[in-house]
């Protein structure tokens, strides 16, 4: 497995595999990996014949007041389970290479990136998700790209962005892992206490309880009530709990306006969880 800092480095190994008409997969990820990442590597593994997985902490999807300077970053485990993966290349640029002195274009997504869920709470994360997942995909041109579903809104955000820029990938989610317990994987378990990760399971039990709720026929608003006043009880502040049709991200109000996806963001303490279920 070689690990590629520099942009002539990725292209002489992109034009190898082309020449040779290998299928290539690009897994994009910001490290700290977990069994979640892990299960898109064999995704993309499954359907191409070379795999790319970059490991890149984009400063541009950070605020100044989230946690780019204290997000894990856990190398030597991640490059040795991209290795026993059978990980072909692992592009891992500086900030400087990705966006060196001068850097001056952004990628502005609409759509689904102005819904009002994270992007309500994170007004600068989509810009820098669009932003530097177009650079990784001109960088590295990979015939399929794989997301993870568990960042629903981020997943319709860049297929439409790909869609929308004529950029060649074939965008791909993959199902959430979770925890025995229903959490969802993430890198940003490792911040909670024992006490908040014992709770944290909640969030999944509750979007669970809703989706049944509103699946046998119980109305939206009622189900989300529901759901919000068991959420906050457990001890969490609700960003927010909603129900949006599964591929325009528009709010519903009625079951036959679906198909529905529950969406859900809540703060434990300092850390922040995301998770998502369907209908
Ligand atoms: P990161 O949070 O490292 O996630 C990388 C990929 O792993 C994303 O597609 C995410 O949805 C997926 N993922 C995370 N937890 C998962 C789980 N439990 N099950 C399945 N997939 C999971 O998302 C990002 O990085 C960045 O925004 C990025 C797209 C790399 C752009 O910087």
């Amino acid at each position: 497995m070689r690990v590629l800092r520099r942009l002539p480095e990725l292209r002489r190994a992109g034009l190898a595999w082309q020449t040779r008409r290998e299928s290539l997969a690009l897994v994009p990820t910001m490290g700290a990996l977990h069994a979640g990442h892990l299960t898109l590597v064999r995704q993309a593994k499954r359907r191409c014949k070379r795999v790319v997985v970059s490991i890149f902490v984009n400063p541009t999807q950070f605020a100044p007041n989230e946690d780019f300077g204290s997000y894990p970053r856990t190398w030597d485990t991640d490059i040795a389970a991209l290795k026993a993966l059978g990980v072909d290349a692992v592009w891992a640029p500086s900030v400087q290479e990705m966006y060196p002195e001068g850097f001056a274009v952004a990628v502005e997504p609409g759509g689904a990136a102005k819904v009002g869920l994270e992007d309500a709470f994170r007004p600068h994360f989509f810009g820098g998700v669009a932003t530097v997942v177009t650079k990784l995909l001109l960088q590295v041109r990979p015939d399929v790209a794989v997301f993870g579903q568990k960042d629903y809104q981020q997943l319709k955000v860049v297929t439409a962005m790909a869609r929308d820029l004529d950029i060649p990938t074939k965008i791909i989610g993959a199902p959430t892992l979770r925890e025995k317990d229903g959490l969802a994987m993430s890198s940003r378990n490792r911040y909670l206490s024992p006490e908040e990760r014992a709770i944290a399971p909640t969030l999944h039990r509750v979007l669970k309880e809703c989706a049944t709720r509103i699946a046998s026929g119980g109305a939206i608003v009622d189900a989300l009530a529901v759901g919000r006043a068991q959420i906050e009880r457990a001890g969490f502040a609700v960003d927010y709990l909603e129900a949006r049709h599964a591929e325009t991200l528009a709010p519903v109000r009625l079951k036959t306006e679906g198909p529905i996806r529950l969406l859900v963001a809540a703060r434990l303490g300092r850390t922040r969880l995301i998770d998502n279920v369907a209908v």
